[in-house]
């Protein structure tokens, strides 16, 4: 009877884990929080990343990881661009992670059947 019940607890472990290791290495970025921190990028890349004007690009439905990148990049220097650098030049990791979710999410390229 003992045996069993450690048994139970141990599976139900198991499943706890399973359930929540894969959330937290994934989806670090919450998408309603990078909403916010994005109104001031909105002038530009538009309010869903539907950007205004050909110069800007496109961020609605950008693959997460290329944006997290692509803003730590502008923020380090390591992508050489003085309107980007300003804009990116002030985030942490966190509003990074916030935005990126919230453009990965969004309609547009994503709707691309590229695969
Ligand atoms: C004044 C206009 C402007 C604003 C505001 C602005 N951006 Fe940009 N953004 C640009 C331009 C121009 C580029 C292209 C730069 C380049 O050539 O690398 C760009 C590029 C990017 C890229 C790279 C896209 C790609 O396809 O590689 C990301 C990601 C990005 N911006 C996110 C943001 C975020 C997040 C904010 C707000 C915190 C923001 N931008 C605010 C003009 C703007």
């Amino acid at each position: 009877m003992i045996r069993q019940t450690s048994i139970f607890a141990g599976t139900a472990l198991a499943i706890a884990l399973a359930g929540l290791l894969p959330a937290e290495l994934q989806a670090a970025g919450d998408p309603q929080s990078g909403k916010e921190k994005a109104q001031v990028c909105e002038a530009c890349h538009g309010a869903t990343g539907e950007s205004v004007d050909p110069s800007y690009p496109n961020l609605a439905g950008q693959h997460e990881s290329y944006l997290v990148k692509a803003l730590s990049d502008y923020r380090s220097g390591a992508r050489d661009n003085a309107i980007m650098k300003g804009f990116a030049g002030s985030l942490s990791n966190q509003d990074i992670e916030d935005l990126a979710a919230w453009y990965a999410n969004q309609d547009g390229l994503k709707d691309l059947s590229i695969k």
